[in-house]
């Protein structure tokens, strides 16, 4: 028996020297520790054996498990080094070398623009409320104070949904953020609907109109609405909170103005006007010859309006407005086309940085 162990000891470990790889290395495993390797067998054997040879035998067995064990170990960590240093050659690093620049990403020109009107809007106290992409004729025109069959829907033409629907509120793109008051408004009510509380909220989102797509107007567009409720707003809230909005997002120096103008939600109603980019107030073709652009529409919520929110006239006034996120970056960056910011072209994108 011992005999048997010296021999399985000495062709195990002459086998193993001739190892070069790492299949190798576990087909000798296999063979020589295995289940069915010779040396298990002596292990299985042991029981058999007169009782006095049996110590002996055993401790020899044990022995030259662990000395196969340990043989084996190096074996494989020799392996290991041999491979790793082989990849170490053939994927040789020159760590002088300069990098290669990473392609970086960047917000869109019109997300720059939205995260300043937000901030300059946070400033103030405004909150940003999102409202739905999709709404009902109820929500985008109804409750804002439009009439049935009334002209001023036909500035705003509309993307109408093929939804199921009742008669008379089918379902569309909404055509402005305006809708948003209305759902916010009876937020707001209904967390103290005896005492409501006063809302400032900015409300950012697409907008979708029927029209024709031109240097100036898109028929996918994004609006940010604003909406002031409360006690004793005014008029002068109003102009006083979107001069300063201006002031901070084109610069201190630059020129404003409101004009009187009519919506159906608002009144009075205004619109508000910066000096054109192009020819800073003399006239051209981009502001045909006026001197001004508009970015925005404007206007004190009309009493039925914050009535449909549930704010009862008699006691709160507020102010409202919708710019064109688009219009406004035009101006920031004297962009000459609306067109450019959807057309995914990196030539223009890259240019934002
Ligand atoms: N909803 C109007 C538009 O799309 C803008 C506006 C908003 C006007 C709020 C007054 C008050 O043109």
């Amino acid at each position: 028996m011992l005999e048997q162990l010296n021999e399985i000891e000495q062709s195990a470990l002459s086998a193993l020297q001739q190892i070069e790889e790492e299949q190798a290395l576990e087909a000798w495993r296999v063979s020589y520790l295995g289940r069915n390797s010779p040396l298990m067998r002596v292990f299985d054997g042991l029981r058999s054996l007169p009782n006095e040879e049996r110590p002996q035998v055993g401790r020899r067995a044990n022995e030259v498990k662990r000395a196969l064990e340990e043989a084996y170990q190096q074996k494989a960590e020799t392996l290991r080094q041999v491979a790793l240093q082989r990849a170490l050659q053939s994927e040789r690093l020159d760590v002088t070398l300069p990098g290669r620049p990473l392609a970086r990403g960047r917000l869109h020109p019109l997300n720059q623009t939205l995260r300043r009107i937000f901030a300059i809007f946070a400033e103030m106290g405004f909150q940003v409320y999102r409202s739905r992409d999709i709404e009902s004729d109820e929500y985008n025109f109804q409750l804002l104070n439009f009439p049935p069959h009334h002209p001023a829907r036909e500035m705003q033409d509309s993307f109408y949904l093929d939804l199921p629907h009742p008669p008379d509120n089918p379902v569309l793109f909404r055509t402005h953020t305006s809708p948003g008051q209305i759902r916010a408004m009876r937020e707001f009510v209904a967390l103290n609907p005896a005492d409501p509380p006063p809302v400032r909220i900015v409300l950012p989102g697409m907008c979708a109109r029927y029209e024709q797509i031109t240097a100036r107007s898109e028929i996918q567009f994004q609006q940010v609405e604003g909406l002031a409720v409360g006690k004793a707003i005014t008029f002068s809230d109003l102009k006083g909170t979107l001069e300063d909005f201006a002031r901070r997002m084109f610069g201190g120096g630059v020129r404003s103005r409101f004009r009187a103008s009519h919506f159906p939600f608002t009144e009075p109603s205004a619109e508000m006007d910066i000096e054109c980019f192009v020819c800073g107030g003399a006239g051209c073709a981009v502001c045909k010859r006026s001197g001004w652009l508009e970015i925005l529409g404007c206007g004190m919520v009309h009493p039925v309006v914050l009535e449909n929110g549930g704010y009862d006239p008699r006691r709160y006034t507020g102010f409202a407005f919708g710019m064109g996120v688009e219009r406004i970056t035009l101006l920031r960056y004297g962009i000459e086309d609306i067109r450019y910011f959807y057309s995914n072209d990196l030539r223009f994108l890259e240019q934002f940085v």
